[in-house]
């Protein structure tokens, strides 16, 4: 059980590197960027800001999907997927996943571009929108670490 052990910390480092920047972005980055009296600075700074964190989150989600799947066969865990009892474990999975195709697909492909035009066009709108969407995240991640540490440590609220 060491090696679980071992991975369980990588798993959580990985995390706290990860939700702790989309935190920090959240609560800290896009308030001081939106205060920017030039539209064009705004969208500079931000975009030269969340580039570099793009690489970072993409690192520690690599990591935290790893680490989280090689847990998952190495307790059995297969079956309790879907169950009420580990509900947490859906929750990992389905914030992964979000993060996943935001970063690896959406951003790539076609979000950075969109972003690029609309920020030009409306700044005051789509940095408002980036900031909501940013909160809805960063919430469905505080709830799942929650509920990840408590359903991992014994703690049951549902079944
Ligand atoms: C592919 C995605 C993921 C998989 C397969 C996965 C899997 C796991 C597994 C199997 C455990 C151990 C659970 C237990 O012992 O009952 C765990 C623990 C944990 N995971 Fe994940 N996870 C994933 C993503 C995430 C994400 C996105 C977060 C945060 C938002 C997260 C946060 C945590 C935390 C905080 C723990 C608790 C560690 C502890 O206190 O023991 N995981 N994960």
């Amino acid at each position: 059980m060491n090696d679980v052990t071992i991975v369980r910390a990588i798993h959580v480092i990985a995390v706290v590197l990860w939700i702790g920047g989309v935190g920090m972005v959240t609560t800290v980055l896009l308030p001081a960027v939106r205060q920017f009296k030039s539209a064009e600075d705004r969208v500079a700074f931000f975009e030269r800001l969340e580039r570099r964190f793009a690489w970072q989150a993409r690192g520690t989600t690599l990591v935290t999907g790893a680490s989280g799947f090689f847990m998952v066969q190495r307790l059995d865990l297969w079956p309790q997927f879907g169950s009420g009892q580990y509900w947490y474990l859906d929750a990992m999975v389905a914030v992964w996943v979000l993060f996943t195709f935001m970063l690896f697909v959406a951003e790539p492909l076609f979000l950075d571009r969109w972003f690029a035009v609309q920020a030009r066009r409306d700044p005051n709108r789509i940095f408002s929108i980036i900031q909501r969407l940013h909160w809805v995240l960063l919430v469905l991640s505080l709830i799942t670490v929650g509920g990840a540490v408590a359903g991992a440590h014994g703690l049951s609220l549902f079944g």
